[in-house]
């Protein structure tokens, strides 16, 4: 990126002319920009004029057009110019038009003299070609309309990957004419007719996104067994797991009869979806229901396979075959990789790291998705800092090579219809950031900077990330002031890894299943709480100060002071809906908090150090707030604990730098192991 001097207008004549071979893609991309532009501007911009490549505001130029269904490898570079009277995207392929001109859009500013472009010189091109999505629509269903806006985004964050999870225990989403049962009976219902698939796998590829559809095999298969029970490996029936987990139902790979059927199913699937790509699943397969069966115990015996990983890889092989047969390249999850797996098979790694890097020594092309799970609740900042190749990586740079990029993952277990937006959106931007930026662009500060920007650009295209849980919040308020309940909202964050099930099953006593709604406080709370993020920077800037503590005083006290008094209110609206009754621990929490932390703010203006009795007080007070309730943590926990050490700490802030203190308090700090309930 070269930044220069000047701006092009951005007016109600904006144009855009084309110089290259004509694309549908292009033109589409071009229809788009100009209504994104226009509803932005509210210029009445005209996509049907036709201008001069000369006067045009933006011109077009590409080379080839490039094959018409985006593929692994395609070139996506392009070259961007905004000067005084035009802006210029030349790009080899139609592909990179389509990324410049999100660039584009992307800087688009406005100012008391119009809107405008800024005068710069920007050549991009992506680090890694496997850039994506998974979309887990089998836990919970998610209807076209949604997978749409998520295309949308992944388009304006220059992703190419839609991995669409279609099979699983709990549904069937991909109708099969061969083998129509699998749909009938494994879905509720809830699936995709082969007409819609077209049409996704169509509005993903005018984006540049390729679509690589999932079927899970040997596990995660109940869905699968409704209809067929004569696959399984243990007599039916069965019926659609209603549950989360990992369960035993699992195909039998012994039968011939299975290979039979799989073949006709993959036939169908592989002329259904066009990418080169399919992705047969593999994970945790627990081997249960092959070991209980006398005729698979005696198939593994005959054949010398020691253990059910060895029998998974038969089962492996014999499917490659499948797949070769019909045209299409391996897939799976890192338990596939054994050495009698095809070299050509793309490993998904999402067990750690180390399998990664372990496939690509073995010769396997891979993508990482350990450390994009998207459904555990982590951080924008965590996820950033994973990388498919980390600095310090031993591979060679034959092995680094077959390192194709990641996927992110929205399992969606705890997602539908009306929350997936507020999981999987901005995080995923840092992602697709991390797939497409050099690997040292590493600024956090600046990530969350632009990171919020587009935030609000992502929801014009439609996605809800942000107006979602503000709506789930307004509906549990109910007829009652919900700004109480948005203040604690604001600080509360969803527990993170899989402890939302865990709690859920320790506080009610059951699993919970596919049918509970999910439309409670926790479903209503973003992943990531905005407020913590700022409070604790108020409280680093305040910690920085030392040993005057100024900075940032009046807004923490502000903070402070509504908490304390949010309790009241947040009641009100407890005592109306019976939904809310888990949050009332967390309103007194959060009243707690705030007193604590308004006490902490008057040792350290009077510069008087706390007691050592206050101290510990506050720090059980504290060690209180930090247990979930509803599935929720207080996300302003860390930073609280941080400000009580500090009060009680006046001594040390007289001793050390202020870089030294804010250190020496971040370590005191360090919460005791997390209490569990
Ligand atoms: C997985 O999360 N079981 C791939």
């Amino acid at each position: 990126v070269e930044w220069r001097d000047g701006r092009l207008a951005v007016d109600a004549q904006f144009s855009v002319a084309l110089l290259g071979p004509e694309d549908r893609r292009i033109s589409g991309a071009r229809l788009r920009l100009l209504e994104r532009l226009a509803a932005r501007t509210a210029f009445e911009l005209l996509p049907a004029r036709a201008v001069a490549p000369e006067t045009a505001s933006l011109l077009v130029r590409v080379r080839e057009a490039g094959p018409a269904l985006p593929a692994l490898g395609d070139d996506e570079s392009y070259r961007l110019e905004v000067g005084p009277t035009q802006a210029v995207i030349e790009a080899p392929r139609a592909l990179g038009v389509l990324r410049g001109m999100e660039t584009l859009l992307q800087l688009v500013e406005g100012d008391r003299e119009g809107w405008f472009l800024p005068a710069v010189r920007i050549e991009d091109r992506p680090r890694f070609p496997w850039r994506g999505l998974l979309l887990d629509v089998c836990r919970h269903w998610m209807p076209p309309e949604v997978v749409k806006r998520q295309l949308d985004g992944m388009a304006a964050v220059k992703l190419n990957v839609l991995h669409l999870h279609l099979t699983e225990d709990q549904g069937f989403r991909i109708e099969s004419r061969r083998h129509p049962k699998l749909q009938e009976l494994g879905s509720d219902g809830l699936y995709y007719t082969a007409a819609q698939a077209r049409e996704l796998i169509a509005y993903a590829a005018e984006r540049g996104i390729r679509v690589v559809p999932e079927f899970d095999m040997p596990g995660h298969a109940t869905s699968w067994l409704v209809g067929y029970p004569e696959l399984a490996s243990a007599p039916g029936p069965y019926e659609i797991e209603r549950r989360w987990g990992i369960f035993d139902p699992t195909l039998d790979p012994t039968r011939e009869t299975t290979y039979a059927f799989l073949d006709g199913f993959i036939g169908e699937m592989a002329a259904l979806f066009p990418d080169a790509y399919l992705h047969i699943g593999g994970d945790e397969n627990n081997g249960k229901q092959w070991n209980a069966n006398p005729a698979i115990r005696a198939f593994m015996e005959r054949r010398g396979l020691a253990d059910t990983h060895a029998l998974q890889a038969y089962f492996n092989g014999r499917l490659a075959r499948i797949l070769a047969r019909h045209g299409k390249r391996m897939v799976g999850w890192d338990e596939i990789l054994h050495d009698d797996l095809p070299r050509q098979a793309l490993i998904q790694s999402w067990r750690g790291p180390g399998f990664l890097a372990e496939a690509a020594r073995r010769g396997h092309p891979g993508i990482l998705s350990w450390g994009y799970y998207l459904d555990l609740m982590h951080s924008t900042e965590r996820h950033y800092a994973v990388d498919p190749l980390p600095e310090g990586s031993d591979l060679t740079p034959e092995q680094a090579a077959r390192v194709l990029g990641g996927e992110a993952c929205m399992w969606s277990e705890w997602v539908g219809p009306e929350t997936i937006d507020s999981r999987i959106w901005p995080r995923l931007g840092a992602i697709a950031e991390r797939l497409w930026s050099p690997a040292g662009t590493r600024d956090v500060a600046d990530l969350r900077r632009r990171l919020g920007l587009e935030s609000v650009r992502l929801e014009d295209l439609g996605l809800t990330h942000e107006l979602g849980p503000a709506r789930l919040l307004r509906r549990l308020a109910g007829a009652g002031a919900p700004a109480s309940l948005q203040l604690l909202a604001a600080v509360l964050e969803p527990v993170e890894d899989y402890n939302r099930g865990r709690l859920f099953e320790a506080v009610r006593g059951r699993r919970a299943t596919q049918r509970l709604p999910l439309t409670r406080l926790v479903d209503a709370v973003r992943p990531e709480s905005e407020a913590a993020l700022k409070l604790g920077d108020g409280v680093t800037e305040l910690l920085l100060d030392a040993p005057r503590f100024l900075a940032a005083r009046a807004t923490l006290r502000e903070a402070f002071a509504a908490w304390r008094d949010a309790r009241p209110g947040i009641e009100r609206l407890i005592d109306r809906n019976p939904t809310l009754e888990e949050a009332r621990p967390l309103a007194t929490s959060l009243e707690s908090l705030g007193a604590t932390g308004l006490d902490a703010l008057g040792y350290l203006a009077a510069g008087v150090e706390a007691p050592e009795s206050w101290r510990s007080q506050a720090l059980v007070r504290i060690d209180a707030a930090a247990v979930p309730h509803g599935e929720l943590e207080l996300a302003v926990v860390p930073a609280l604990r941080e400000l009580v050490v500090a009060a009680a700490s006046l001594g040390r802030a007289g001793q050390l730098d202020a870089q030294g203190f804010r250190a020496w308090v971040a370590e005191q700090a360090r919460p005791a192991p997390q209490p569990r309930r």
